[in-house]
């Protein structure tokens, strides 16, 4: 080490960690000083998250070491937290039935003599919030916010700890262009106070933005960690992926919108004050607009997954209208959904790949009531394939594929389906560069197949990439339609502002 170099305050050594025969992380080595942002990129699958659950001590490492100080770490997740490791897991992990408050201070909640004392409690959790500079009422149950502001309960949480390293496993994933300005700048706020944080995102942007150092995994290997001054966006793409990546950059599609498929008139519900919405076979319609906009519960309605308050659905079948008010008889009519929160809506984790895909395909898949085993698993096989699954394994659990993974599967499923009407939340959340080209393609090649296709998407070049139109949703209403040729980042986000969702 350079005699200028800070010790680092955060040193794990030939970390290794094997599931089963499969080796997740292999000998990695990553040391993280104060005041440092440290990004960690790969593709899914790399081995990020569980070199993060390690660290976090959720994890045992088959092999390897990790200091905080100096001090070499033990006793699991507790052990990790008491020495100053506070993670920010990719996946949500609050309690939606408990308050904003009780959430945040989860597991180091103030008490005298038994009783919560609510309002110490009270008092630190509006500490941290003011701390990441969020405004969210602390006695709101975590339930009833929006995907974003769980996220930034969930980074209060972790920094109510006031940690010494604080890791964040893909914070940016669910918010908008101006939450992620809002996070970057908290984030370098507390490591010009001395924190060490280690970043993960599949936004390389992003990295370069804030991260002093980064640090490329692939295969659970580290293929080069260096400061960040010295590299560049396309050579750390280069990197991950183990070549040169030609993504095939195809040309916009001209989209040739058929016969109505989904007409939505009058639509209330929760945060849904009054939409029309009308979309064609073999046509793309993008729903913009920030988080907590409205665009989740409005695509809940529509699929009939929640409850309206008002408001008809038609779904047109070979011509003729059905009247769509529920969610099993939606999907029976030919709807598909790919829901924002894949973990509790998409998937059922602990049953295989194949089991997942088949779900909804029953009947495809099965004679006089059987499931035929063969026909399940080449249609399975096939799925998985388009979706470029890595490994591409089908009898595996789901709860054992990386977070990127488990969205290609949530995908197939409903691919496996041939939807007239799909409409996809977040379709390439969390996705890696690669396997976003091809979701993008996949979803493309549904509307030129004659789908009509519904997307909610807080990535705006995605967005503008895939949309042949543009609604932007504000306050659970339409306030603008652009068409592709008015659409950009600008006119979107103008109309999509007016909001101030994160507080000054
Ligand atoms: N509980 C588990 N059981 C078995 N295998 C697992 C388990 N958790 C992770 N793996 C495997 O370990 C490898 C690394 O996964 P990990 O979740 O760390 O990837 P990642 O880099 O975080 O990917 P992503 O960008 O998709 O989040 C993958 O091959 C994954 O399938
Ligand atoms: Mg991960």
């Amino acid at each position: 080490m350079k005699p200028d170099m800070p010790l680092p305050v955060l040193e794990a050594s030939s970390i290794v960690k094997r599931f089963g025969g499969a080796v997740a992380v292999d000998d990695v080595s990553i040391a993280v000083s104060a005041g440092e942002i440290h990004a960690v990129v790969g593709e899914n699958g790399a081995g990020k998250s569980t070199l993060m659950r390690v660290l976090a001590g959720i994890l045992t490492a088959d092999q390897g070491t990790v200091k905080v100080g100096g001090e070499l770490l033990e006793g699991g997740a507790k052990g990790s937290l008491e020495a100053g490791i506070a993670l920010v897991h990719q996946e949500l992990s609050l309690i939606p039935e408990m308050t904003v408050a009780e959430n945040i201070m989860l597991g180091s909640t103030p008490t005298s003599y038994g009783f919560i004392r609510t309002r110490q409690l009270k008092a630190a959790a509006a500490e941290a919030l003011d701390e990441i500079g969020v405004s969210v009422d602390l006695n709101e149950s975590v339930a009833r916010l929006s995907v974003a502001l769980r996220q930034f309960v969930e980074i209060a949480r972790a920094v109510a700890r006031k940690p010494r390293v604080l890791i964040l496993d893909e914070p940016t994933a669910t918010l908008t262009p101006a939450e992620t300005d809002h996070l970057l700048a908290m984030l370098q706020r507390l490591a010009n106070r001395g924190m060490a944080i280690i970043y993960i995102s599949h936004r390389i942007p992003e990295v370069f933005t804030i991260c002093t150092t980064i640090t490329v995994l692939r295969d659970g290997k580290v293929v080069d960690s260096t400061p960040l001054v010295e590299t560049t966006p396309s050579a750390v793409i280069d990197k991950m992926v183990g070549r040169e990546l030609s993504l095939d950059l195809s040309s916009r599609r001209v989209a040739t919108p058929g016969a109505l498929v989904l007409s939505a008139r009058g639509i209330r519900a929760h945060n849904v004050n009054g939409v029309d919405l009308d979309v064609r076979s073999g046509e793309i319609i993008g729903l913009g607009g920030l988080v907590g906009a409205g665009r989740t519960e409005l695509v809940r309605a529509i699929v009939g997954a929640d409850p309206r308050y008002g408001g008809t659905v038609t779904l047109w079948v070979d011509g003729h209208p059905r009247n769509i008010t529920s969610y099993q008889p939606a999907v029976r009519a030919g709807i598909g959904y790919v829901p924002e929160e894949r973990r509790t809506d998409g998937l059922a984790l602990t049953m295989s790949v194949s089991d997942n895909i088949a779900l909804p395909n029953r009947r495809e898949l099965s004679s006089a009531g059987v499931i035929l085993a063969g026909k399940t698993a080449r249609f399975a096989s096939n799925l998985a394939d388009a979706v470029g699954l890595r490994p591409p394994v089908i009898t595996r659990d789901v709860g054992e594929y990386s977070g990127g993974n488990q969205q290609k599967v949530v995908i197939a499923k409903w691919l496996g389906r041939k939807p007239r009407f799909i409409v996809l939340d977040e379709p390439t959340r969390g996705v890696d560069v690669g396997a976003k080209a091809e979701i993008h393609r996949i979803v493309r090649e549904l509307a030129d197949n004659g789908a009509a296709v519904l997307v909610v998407s807080s990535d705006l070049p995605e967005l503008l990439e895939l949309s042949d139109v543009i609604h932007v949703v504000r306050d659970g209403r339409i306030t603008g339609t652009l068409s592709a040729a008015d659409a950009n980042e600008k006119s979107v986000m103008s109309l999509a502002s007016g909001e101030n969702l994160v507080g000054a």
